[in-house]
């Protein structure tokens, strides 16, 4: 079966990206991306106002889609779309959707966690090396922060994740602190560029085995700022780019000493990365720096696989019809979805 072309339509609407992919075996024909730009205004996601944005784009996404892929809905083999985690709302947009896609054309549901896709988006094939079992899987991103060893496709643990705030949320909340526009992740890369990493140290948090905390730095920067501000009210405009060069420094320095760890404990030195905060400059520098001095090999997916979108649910939607493992029509969404363990 796996020498045949099977073509998967594939649908991820967990957040505030709309978007729809069609594979055909592990290679993307499309990958269609609507971002929500209403979020913009509220400086994060207002969970209202995405699940009815992905009201208004599933039906256009989806036909962008197929159209771009130059693929008929009857040729469609499977519908594969995002069960969870993520928000409620905007999960029962794409579950709902993909059911009724999938019993009018009398085809195989399957579900896909969205986390686990994030990993295996590594396994789409772009001519690029892919990681072999088993190897660690860091997936950053405004929404998760979590460290997974990956044994094989679907057999996944994960060794730690964040407490709180994920990555990306630490960037923008700092960057909102700082009087940046949402999302400020890549405009505190873009100043960092320029500053001084050690001229503001901030305080590290103290958290066991592989988990994470960011919400501490944010109220570090925010005490910070309030005292410097009322020494100089021109604080912050005067040394921007130091501070946002202080502030991914500590950053990255927790979340390398975490992957250091892991890959102590595990022995495991092949590193797959996933999510938007890959794109950031310095962690990009951090990891070709522990190739070189630590013998590590990164793997990051393009671009477009790392952020939310429907090609990563695609992947795995193919990597499980090939296993036969289909969803019945009563599945429910599930906001919080572990990817280990029993989830009824
Ligand atoms: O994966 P993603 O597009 O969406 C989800 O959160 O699911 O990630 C977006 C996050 C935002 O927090 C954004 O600020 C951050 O990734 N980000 C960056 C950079 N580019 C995007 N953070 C730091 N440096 C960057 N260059
Ligand atoms: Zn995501």
């Amino acid at each position: 079966m796996a020498n045949e072309k099977k073509y998967i339509l594939a649908i991820e609407s967990s957040c505030d990206d709309t978007s729809a992919a069609v594979l055909c075996n592990n290679k993307v024909l499309s990958n269609i991306v609507a971002s929500q730009k209403v979020h913009q205004e509220y400086g994060g996601v207002v969970p209202e106002l995405a699940s009815r944005a992905h009201q208004q784009n599933i039906v256009p996404v989806v036909h962008q889609a197929l159209t771009i892929a130059n693929i008929d809905k009857k040729q469609l083999a499977a519908i594969a779309f995002t069960r969870g985690p993520g928000l409620m709302g905007s999960l029962l947009v794409g579950t709902s959707f993909a059911k009724s896609l999938a019993l009018g054309l009398d085809i195989p549901l399957i579900e896909v966690n969205h986390m686990q896709a994030h990993i295996l988006a590594h396994f789409i094939d772009e001519g690029r090396s892919m990681p072999r079992f088993p190897f660690l899987a860091m997936t950053i991103s405004g929404g998760h922060t979590q460290i997974v060893l990956v044994k094989n496709y679907f057999d996944l643990e994960v060794l730690g994740e964040t407490l709180d705030d994920a990555v990306g949320e630490a960037f923008d909340k700092s960057a909102k602190l700082l009087g940046l526009p949402y999302p400020g992740g890549p405009l505190v890369d873009k100043y960092a560029q320029q500053g001084n990493e050690k001229a503001f140290p901030f305080p590290k948090p103290k958290v066991d085995g592989l988990n994470f905390s960011f919400s501490g730095l944010k109220t570090s920067i925010l005490y910070f700022l309030q005292k410097e501000t009322k020494k100089n009210g021109a604080f912050v405009d005067e040394n921007i780019a130091d501070i946002c060069a202080s502030i991914q420094y500590t950053i990255l320095e927790i979340l390398m000493d975490k992957l250091k760890m892991a890959v102590d404990q595990t022995g495991i030195k092949q590193i797959a990365i996933g999510g938007g905060v890959a794109a950031n400059s310095g962690i990009r520098q951090r990891l070709k720096d522990a190739e070189a001095n630590l013998g590590l090999k990164t793997f990051i997916p393009k671009f477009e696989y790392c952020t939310d979108n429907a090609a990563m649910i695609g992947i795995v939607g193919y990597l499980k019809y090939l296993e036969g493992d289909f969803s019945a029509q009563n599945i429910a969404a599930k906001a919080r979805y572990a990817m280990s363990g029993t989830n009824p």
